[in-house]
């Protein structure tokens, strides 16, 4: 009987307690500018969570993102660059591909408000909104990893924003490891589903209260990578001879590469696996954009193969780049 007796109220106290404690202490990487430099203390991580606190506390944090959002939304705006159509979220290696903006308008992440920066190797962390085969498009260059400690609530705050000033599409690109072996690496996947894993573990992005303003509580995903977008995709890529596979994308956090036991389980329900883009897709279909999402594998992760390793990661990336920006200029042209 101590068992059934004590348990319930221990937990929930315990439980309560832990919440309210690790919400206060300051993450490492939002303690302030003084911290390491280059992260911005937005304020934002102070907020108290509503599901610990009052009636009251959900409604301003509802708004409070909403609020956010227009505050971002408008300090871009102010630079008078061009509205944006396309959004287009470029991974490890692929930013360069915003060096070829016309009209550019560039801002540093860092200077965007509810921005954080990433903190990756391999990316800048600025948005450049501008014109791209014959489209105007805001291309961000670097993207926030669950894995930095950053919440899926800012993982996905960019796309947010790229949203409310007025993208109708969102092309989203990764890079992924294979998980197929008649695959090689520098082939494309177009992404055709994915799986959410740290999302349906409860990491999701779209948990918490829900604005309406912003989308509905429980969007359907059956539909998530457009499929004209997809035969579009499909149809550039045959013109210009390049190999374009067509995939479910397995998501996982990071920042371990998988192990043999991870990857048989991955390889079981998908082609590619990588650590980013469930996030933000889910977020962009919540908002009513249309998606289209690329991978390059730059690794075979097999459970029987070499560990992967962020070099060549970002080697591969590097060497698909013109086939890869070919690829997402050709369907631009076609939008
Ligand atoms: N696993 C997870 N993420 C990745 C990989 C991988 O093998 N390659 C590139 N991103």
């Amino acid at each position: 009987m101590p068992f059934a007796h004590g348990v319930g109220g221990i937990a929930a106290n315990t439980m309560g307690d832990n919440m309210r404690g690790s919400l206060a202490a300051p993450h490492p990487l939002y303690s302030g500018a003084e911290a390491n430099g280059h992260i911005e203390f937005t304020g934002h991580e102070a907020a108290v969570h509503p599901n610990y606190s009052s009636n009251k506390v959900i409604g301003k944090t509802m708004s409070d993102l909403y609020e956010r959002i227009e505050a971002a939304k408008a300090f871009i705006e102010a630079f008078g660059a061009v509205r944006p159509r396309v959004a287009l979220i470029l991974g490890s290696g692929l930013g360069s591909l915003a060096d070829e903006l016309s009209e550019a308008v560039t801002i540093p992440y860092a200077q965007i408000p509810g921005f954080p920066i990433s903190t990756v190797h391999g990316h800048r962390s600025e948005l450049a909104i501008g014109h791209l085969a014959g489209q105007a498009v805001a291309v961000m260059r670097g993207r926030f990893h669950f894995y930095e400690g950053y919440s899926m609530e800012q993982v996905t705050f960019p796309v947010r924003v790229l949203r409310a000033l007025g993208c109708e599409f969102l092309f989203v690109t990764n890079a992924a490891g294979g998980l197929r072996r008649d695959w090689a690496v520098g082939d494309l996947m177009r992404i055709n589903d994915h799986i959410f894993l740290t999302g349906m573990a409860g990491n999701h992005s779209l948990r918490g209260p829900n604005d309406e303003r912003l989308g509905t509580r429980f969007p359907a995903m059956l539909d998530a990578y457009d499929a004209e977008l997809g035969r579009v995709a499909h149809d550039v890529a045959q013109q210009q001879g390049t190999t374009l596979r067509d995939g479910v994308y397995f998501m996982l956090s990071g920042p371990t590469f998988e192990t043999g036991a991870e990857l048989r389980m991955c390889s079981a329900f998908a082609d590619a696996v990588g650590m980013s883009t469930a996030p933000e897709v889910v977020v962009a279909r919540h908002g009513g954009m249309r998606v289209l999402g690329v991978s390059l594998v730059t690794n075979l992760a097999l459970p029987d193969g070499t560990p992967a390793n962020h070099a060549e990661v970002l080697e591969a990336g590097e060497a698909a780049k013109p086939k890869f920006a070919g690829l997402l200029k050709g369907v631009l042209a076609r939008l």
